[in-house]
């Protein structure tokens, strides 16, 4: 079975834009599991634009399923994640001037960094999965960085326009789950997936976990966040 990990951080988007306490992306957090979410990811940005430390404690204490701290691969994000421990940690590229996560991370002129973080990380029980764009070298030097898993980029799928496009990025993400089962990673897939294009991609077997948060909160304001992700599982489990 595949698990859907609802990312929330745009609880603290909204919730921040006017300071106060609502809505609270814990109580998201908990409303996402009781609607059948298989994790809960949060993104811990060294600027706070969203979630915040406190967030991160919190949800460390209320989530029963297993939390995903995605984070830059920095000094301060180990230290926090070693004192958290989050089951899971994704490690992403970060630039301020983003509006979100741009690309995958360069595994391979990163390599003994990463490799160090990872050591970390295991020492600790914490498993590390490494963001990268569907490319083979990424993902051979995720292995060779001891990452227990990858999540392959779909930012490219997502922003495809017209079928011959959509089907070359396609291609590109099932290739690079085929190499990275082969590898023995364990796989999951996430960025810009919607409601139009999960099918697709859930398709594909090697994968299994998704990583989706945007497309879930913006439906959840005009359905509730408990059929947002219901409707995401359906679709994620349609024809199983
Ligand atoms: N996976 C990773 C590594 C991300 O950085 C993000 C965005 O925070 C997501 C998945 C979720 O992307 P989206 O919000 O477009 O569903």
């Amino acid at each position: 079975m595949k698990i859907l990990n609802v990312n929330i951080d745009h609880y603290a988007t909204i919730r921040n834009a006017r300071g106060g306490k609502e809505p609270d992306p814990i109580a998201a957090a908990m409303i996402a599991e009781l609607s059948g979410a298989g994790g809960i990811v949060c993104h811990l940005r060294e600027d706070r634009r969203h979630i915040k430390d406190r967030d991160l404690e919190l949800l460390r204490e209320v989530v029963q399923t297993r939390l995903d701290l995605e984070m830059a691969a920095t000094e301060e994000m180990t230290g926090i994640a070693l004192k958290i421990q989050p089951e899971l940690v994704t490690i992403v590229p970060e630039k301020r001037e983003e509006l979100t996560t741009e690309g995958g991370l360069d595994v391979v002129s990163n390599l003994y960094h990463l490799k160090s973080l990872s050591e970390k990380m295991r020492e600790q029980d914490i498993e590390v999965s490494l963001f990268v764009d569907p490319n083979k070298k990424q993902i051979e030097a995720a292995l060779n960085a001891g990452a227990d898993m990858v999540e392959i980029h779909t930012g490219e799928y997502a922003n495809a326009i017209g079928e011959k496009e959509l089907e070359r990025e396609f291609k590109k993400i099932k290739n690079a789950c085929e190499f990275a089962a082969e590898c023995g990673l364990k796989i999951a897939a996430g960025h810009g997936l919607n409601y139009v294009n999960t099918y697709k991609v859930s398709r594909i077997k090697e994968i299994g976990e998704l990583s989706i948060g945007h497309s879930i909160v913006s439906r959840a304001a005009f359905v509730g966040l408990s059929n947002a992700v219901k409707e995401m599982l359906e679709i994620i489990y349609r024809n199983y």
